[in-house]
């Protein structure tokens, strides 16, 4: 039996069909596009382009499981808001279900990295981990006693929406100061460009301009430019700030990184160990908080949405 994994991201959908024991048979992605229309057709085009790779027909699939940004009730497979994809209570799983002839499953899409990683990534390690997504948005997934815990109605653990800043930058839900406002990659990219703008003479200006500006070019130069230096600090300040209250909070074994900017790797998690240890209440002799980055890496989510059509999810 084949499983189908689709991960809606705020650029990218990417899809996977995967077999039992998590081997990738085949792969592939589209641009999304928003609006809910928009998002449940890239899918069923991506559905049919993965079955299509492997000659297979929808009944060979278990069925698909999709991960989508956004408050998600899961039960009636409907979206019912999520700011980065423009989307007000849609009924995706049925719309998907009606273009491909398929069974359909839908959850958060942080919470399907979360599952995905706990299955046949980092996280299978832990029974307590929390992870984080660091891309369009600032996602989560908590893990705790190895089940998901998704809070009321499938409608919690919006991690990127807990507020660091009160009043600060205004954030796509509609509140101020959210985390996510900070410490998503596309806070990143916003602050390496205000940052090149106001130093004509910045070695970020070799990236090729503002238009080829990604995540990893403040990291790429933040060893000789100053005010890269200071876009990297500033992030990873954000970033820590937001990781150390979840660790209060939840104090798991492991914080796992996933997400674009979670590529960074050791650039990244040496000095959020360093603040976590210097900040988290108590300190880390008595029950330790890792920071590791997801080993799936920008699959995970595809791999846990592929994973709900498992026996156990
Ligand atoms: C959404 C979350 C999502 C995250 C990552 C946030 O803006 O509210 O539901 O998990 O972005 O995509």
């Amino acid at each position: 039996m084949y499983y189908l994994g689709i991960d809606v991201g705020g650029t990218t959908i990417k899809g996977i069909i995967i077999d039992g024991s998590g081997k990738i048979s085949a792969e592939d992605r589209t641009e999304t596009k928003a609006g809910g229309e928009a998002v449940a057709k890239g899918i069923a085009s991506l559905v049919g382009k993965l079955l299509k790779k492997l000659n297979l027909s929808a009944g060979d699939v278990a069925g698909v499981g999709i991960g989508c940004p956004g408050v998600i009730d899961s039960a009636r497979g409907r979206v019912v808001f999520a700011g980065n994809l423009g989307i007000n209570d849609y009924p995706l799983a049925q719309e998907v279900a009606c273009l491909t002839g398929m069974k359909i499953k839908l959850t958060n899409d942080a919470n399907a990295a979360a599952l995905g990683e706990a299955k046949f990534g980092a996280g299978s390690a832990y029974g307590d981990s929390i992870f984080v997504t660091l891309g369009t948005g600032v996602g989560g997934g908590i893990i705790i006693g190895g089940k998901l815990f998704e809070g009321g109605s499938s409608a919690g653990t919006e991690i990127g929406h807990m507020v660091i800043v009160e009043g600060g930058k205004s954030c796509t839900c509609g509140r101020r100061g959210c985390w996510e406002a900070y410490a998503s990659a596309t806070a990143l990219i916003e602050a390496t460009k205000e940052a090149m703008l106001s130093d004509k003479n910045s070695a970020m200006w070799e990236c090729g301009g503002l238009e080829k500006v990604t995540g990893e070019t403040p990291f790429i130069y933040c060893g000789r430019d100053g005010s890269a230096r200071r876009v990297v600090d500033e992030y990873i300040g954000h970033l820590a700030c937001g990781i150390v209250n979840l660790a209060n909070i939840f104090r798991p074994e492991a914080i796992i990184l996933g997400g674009g900017v979670s590529a960074q790797g050791e650039r990244l998690n040496a000095p959020l160990r360093e603040i976590l240890s210097r900040e988290i209440m108590g300190g880390t002799g008595y029950a330790p908080v890792k920071i590791v980055t997801a080993t799936l890496g920008s699959r995970a989510g595809a791999f846990g949405a592929a994973a709900l059509f498992m026996a156990e999810n």
